[in-house]
C-alpha cells in the first residue's frame, strides 16, 4: 500500500479547493460534523491520530470520547482515528485526512521520528500541528497539550515510597518497569520517579533493582520482562510501573508467585483494571490525568486554529532536540490511593458500574464510593 499518489499536489489541490468530505471508513474511524457554528466562518477541518488501543485503555476509552465530545460541541469538523501502533498507516492516515482537508492535525506521535515526518509534511502543506500527551522531539508542532509528565513520575516514585514504608520494608529491591524507551513521556516520567529513588539507591535505604524499559509500552513484552526480572531477583519488594498496563502485567506476575499485595507496584491512567488492582490491595496507588481537560485544552486549540484564528498557549515547553520553545498547556496530574479512589469516579473519569462489578462491589462500599 503506497500512498505515494496521495502526495503534496494532490493535498494541496483538496485544500485549494475547500474540500472537507470526511475520508475514514474503518471501524477505528469517528467523523462528525453537525450544523451548528456560524455559518459565515467556514471552519477547517480537525484531524485527529490516536496511537494504539493497548497500551492503554484511556485512549479509546477516554481521549477519543472527550474530543468527540468538544468538537461536536464546537460544531466543527472532525476525523479521529487511531493508527494501532502501525507506523505506516500512522503516515498514510495523516496524508489521507490532509488530502481530505484538514487544516488542523492533532497527532500522538508512536515516536518522534515518524511524528516529525507527518508535521514536516503537514507544514509543508500549511497545515497547523497539534503534539497531543506525546511531544514528538524535534518536530517543533505549533503547539503541545499534556499533564507535567515529570510531575506524574515524582507522584508514582513518592507512592511507591509511601507503600513500601506502610510495609515496613527493609533495605527494599526496587524494580523498574519503564515506558516505550521512544515515547518522550517515558523519559519524563522516569527523571519524575528517579529523582525520588535515586537519593533513596544512593544513601542505602533503598537497593537498586532491574531496570527495563517496555517496547511500544507492550503489556505482553511487560510481562515476560517482569517474570525475567523476578527469577534473576526473587527478592524485588517494590515495582515502580509507568503505567497501569505494565503494573498489571507485573501484578499478574506476582499473583503466579502468591506475592500480590506484598510487593507494591505503581501505576497510571486511573484506568478500570488499575482502579480494580488497587481496591483489590494489588496496586499500591495510580496517577489520575483528568483526560477531560486536556482533551478540552487540545480541542479549544484546534477550533481556534480551524477558523483561522492564532490562539495563545498559556505556557510553554522546551524541545531537547530543537532547544526552541513550544507552546504549550500542561495539566496537572494527581496521585489516587485506596484512600482516594473514589474521587475518580466523582469526577466521572470511570462509572460505578463498570469498577464496581461483582467481586469488587463489597471493595467499593468500604472505599467510599457512591
Ligand atoms: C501516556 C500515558 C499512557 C502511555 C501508554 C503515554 O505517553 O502519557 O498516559 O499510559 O503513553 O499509552
Amino acid at each position: 500500500m503506497r500512498m505515494g499518489i496521495l502526495s503534496m499536489t494532490a493535498a494541496a489541490a483538496a485544500l485549494a479547493l475547500g474540500l472537507t468530505a470526511c475520508g475514514g471508513d474503518s471501524g477505528q474511524t469517528t467523523t462528525g460534523a453537525t450544523a451548528e457554528g456560524s455559518p459565515q466562518q467556514k471552519a477547517g477541518k480537525i484531524g485527529v491520530i490516536l496511537p494504539d488501543s493497548k497500551s492503554s485503555a484511556r485512549w479509546e476509552t477516554a481521549d477519543r470520547k472527550y474530543l468527540e465530545e468538544a468538537f461536536k460541541a464546537a460544531g466543527v469538523q472532525y476525523d479521529i482515528q487511531n493508527a494501532q501502533n502501525d507506523k505506516t498507516a500512522f503516515q498514510t492516515i495523516a496524508d489521507q485526512m490532509m488530502t481530505n482537508g484538514a487544516t488542523v492535525l492533532m497527532i500522538v506521535n508512536l515516536d518522534s521520528g515518524t511524528g516529525k515526518t507527518v508535521i514536516e509534511k503537514a507544514r509543508s502543506q500549511g497545515v497547523v500541528t497539534i503534539d497531543y500527551d506525546r511531544l514528538t522531539l524535534g518536530g517543533n508542532a505549533a503547539y503541545y497539550v499534556s499533564f507535567d509528565n515529570t510531575k506524574v513520575g515524582t507522584l508514582q516514585g513518592e507512592g511507591l515510597v509511601k507503600c513500601l514504608s506502610d510495609k515496613k520494608a527493609d533495605k527494599p529491591i526496587v524494580a523498574y518497569l519503564n515506558g516505550s524507551p521512544t515515547d518522550n513521556n517515558a523519559t519524563l516520567f522516569k527523571q519524575g520517579y528517579d529523582g525520588v529513588l535515586k537519593p533513596k539507591f544512593d544513601s542505602g535505604d533503598y537497593v537498586k533493582g532491574p531496570d527495563q524499559a517496555v517496547p511500544d509500552w507492550d503489556n505482553t513484552q511487560a510481562g515476560t520482562i517482569f517474570e525475567q526480572m523476578l527469577t534473576s531477583q526473587p527478592k524485588i519488594a517494590g515495582v515502580l510501573a509507568a503505567n497501569d498496563g505494565l503494573g498489571n502485567a507485573a501484578i499478574t506476575v506476582l499473583k503466579k508467585n502468591n506475592l500480590n499485595g506484598k510487593v507494591p507496584v505503581t501505576g497510571q491512567d486511573a484506568t478500570v483494571q488499575g482502579l480494580q488492582n488497587i481496591l483489590a490491595g494489588d496496586q499500591c496507588m495510580t496517577v489520575y490525568k483528568a483526560v477531560k481537560k486536556e482533551a478540552d485544552a487540545a480541542a479549544k486549540l484546534a477550533v481556534a486554529l480551524a477558523k483561522g484564528e492564532k490562539p495563545q498557549a498559556s505556557g510553554s515547553v522546551k524541545d531537547p532536540e530543537t532547544g526552541k520553545d513550544v507552546p504549550a498547556e500542561l495539566l496537572d496530574p494527581q496521585a489516587i490511593t485506596i484512600e482516594n479512589v473514589k474521587d475518580v469516579v466523582a469526577d466521572g473519569y470511570v462509572t460505578k458500574e463498570e469498577l464496581c462489578t461483582g467481586e469488587f462491589a463489597a471493595k467499593c462500599t468500604e472505599a467510599g464510593i457512591q
